[in-house]
């Protein structure tokens, strides 16, 4: 792929990766892959926004050899110091050896500790601060936690453009690069999974920041993030989609989350599902071991009601729910509720961790949870479905 303009003299120089199939060791699923997106901008001051996962470099460097010689690269932004971004950084310094590396404090303190002895020329920016490249300004905006310390955003205001790293991005490996040359359901699927399992967590610092950007009165057009594809016709329609998703607005849906040993759970998930359903809730039921949590967390975005249930095992919830619960605890989904289902033989026990395990992630469950002894007969499933029933006036 050849590198592909953005805006006269902007270039996008980065890598596609077709086979990522896990992200962040094994607990993101990417199931259409990912890129590493790296700009160039060839102004008077050959300048490099973000560099890529370190075995992608190659590919990043034939990139930027295509439109420049690599040695003339005077600057180097790094907003965001981790290892699918900067890992390729140390290929381009060799290359350009005397560039001069623009990014946070806590990059800088980051990098040296990544790269130690690099020796490399910092140049730690504020918020607020500019670097002339010639024609353009580029203007750094930090965003600590955003979605690590060091993240910050250059915006470049010439072309109402802002370059936000990790912030708007989606893993989605593409031969095409921007937002109205792929299909917008599945671009708004992995733009919404990619929130759910990374920025889920910091959701208050995202409406913090989106309103920051509101105030500043800077107009952006494109957003250039640095995964997946890049937002030029509808960029409103992420920023919008953050907004909401950070504030944890809901619709009248809900997902039933089980898991069992010998199908009396599942039972009771179906018959509950269903008197959700029949009261109008879009309902999605997943035995999780039958999937993949990080889609089923993606889901949560937009679902009020988490239903979760699991039979006891040794006075426990069953040992596959736990990466779900504790992936739940780590993000913290906002302004969600719950309730708690299961089968039992003799002492219970895996409704109450479950409970507990829910209030660990903030998530608030009904008081009432339902538990049915051995496998459910034709009564203990009206009750399901009716319990099921119930849970729809909560939404
Ligand atoms: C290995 C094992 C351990 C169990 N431990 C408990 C227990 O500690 N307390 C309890 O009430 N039931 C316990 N049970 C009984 C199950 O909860 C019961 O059989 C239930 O109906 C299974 O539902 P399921 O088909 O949805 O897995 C245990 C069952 C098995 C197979
Ligand atoms: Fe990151
Ligand atoms: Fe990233």
């Amino acid at each position: 792929m050849k590198p592909v303009l953005l805006k006269e003299g902007i270039y996008w120089v980065g890598a596609v990766d077709w086979d990522l199939r896990y992200f962040h060791g094994p607990i993101y699923t990417t199931h259409r892959g990912t890129t590493y997106n790296s700009y160039l901008i060839a102004d008077d001051h050959l300048t490099l926004v973000d560099a890529v996962y370190a075995p992608f470099a190659g590919e990043l460097i034939g990139r930027i050899k295509a439109v420049a010689d690599p040695s003339r690269i005077e600057n180097v932004i790094v907003n965001h110091i981790e290892t699918d971004h900067a890992g390729a950084l140390p290929e381009i310094m060799k290359l350009a050896p005397g560039a001069k590396i623009y990014c946070s404090a806590r990059a800088r303190d980051g990098l040296q500790k990544h790269f130690p002895g690099a020796g490399w020329d910092y140049r730690v920016v504020k918020t607020g601060m500019e670097l002339s490249t010639g024609r353009r300004t580029l203007t750094f905006v930090e965003a600590p936690m955003l979605h690590w310390p060091d993240s910050m955003f250059t915006y470049i205001p010439q072309e109402a453009l802002l370059l936000p790293n990790d912030a708007f991005g989606q893993h989605l490996a593409s031969s095409s690069r921007f937002d109205d040359e792929v299909d917008g359901h599945v671009l708004m699927e992995e733009a919404a999974k990619y929130y759910a399992n990374i920025l889920y967590p910091v959701s208050r610092l995202v409406l913090k920041k989106l309103a920051e950007l509101e105030g500043m009165n800077i107009p952006v057009e494109m957003i250039a993030p640095s995964h997946g594809i890049i937002w030029r016709s509808r960029s409103s329609r992420i920023v919008e989609a953050y907004r909401r998703w950070a504030a944890g607005e809901w619709e009248r849906k809900s997902l039933v989350v089980y898991e069992t040993m010998w199908g009396s759970t599942m039972l009771m998930a179906r018959a509950i599902a269903e008197g959700l359903s029949d009261q109008g809730v879009a309902t999605k039921l997943y035995r999780i071991s039958a999937g993949d949590y990080s889609d089923i967390i993606k889901e949560l975005l937009e679902a009020r009601l988490l239903v979760v249930g699991s039979s006891t095992i040794h006075r426990h919830f069953i040992a596959s729910l736990a990466p779900f619960l504790d992936s739940l605890a780590c993000l913290q989904p906002v302004n969600r509720i719950g309730a708690v289902f299961g089968s039992y033989g003799w002492s219970k026990g895996a409704a109450q961790a479950v409970t507990e395990r829910l209030k660990q992630a903030g998530i608030e469950t009904v008081p009432e949870s339902l538990e049915v002894l051995w496998i459910p007969d034709q009564d203990d499933r009206q009750r399901c479905y009716q319990w099921g029933g119930s849970l729809a006036g909560l939404l």
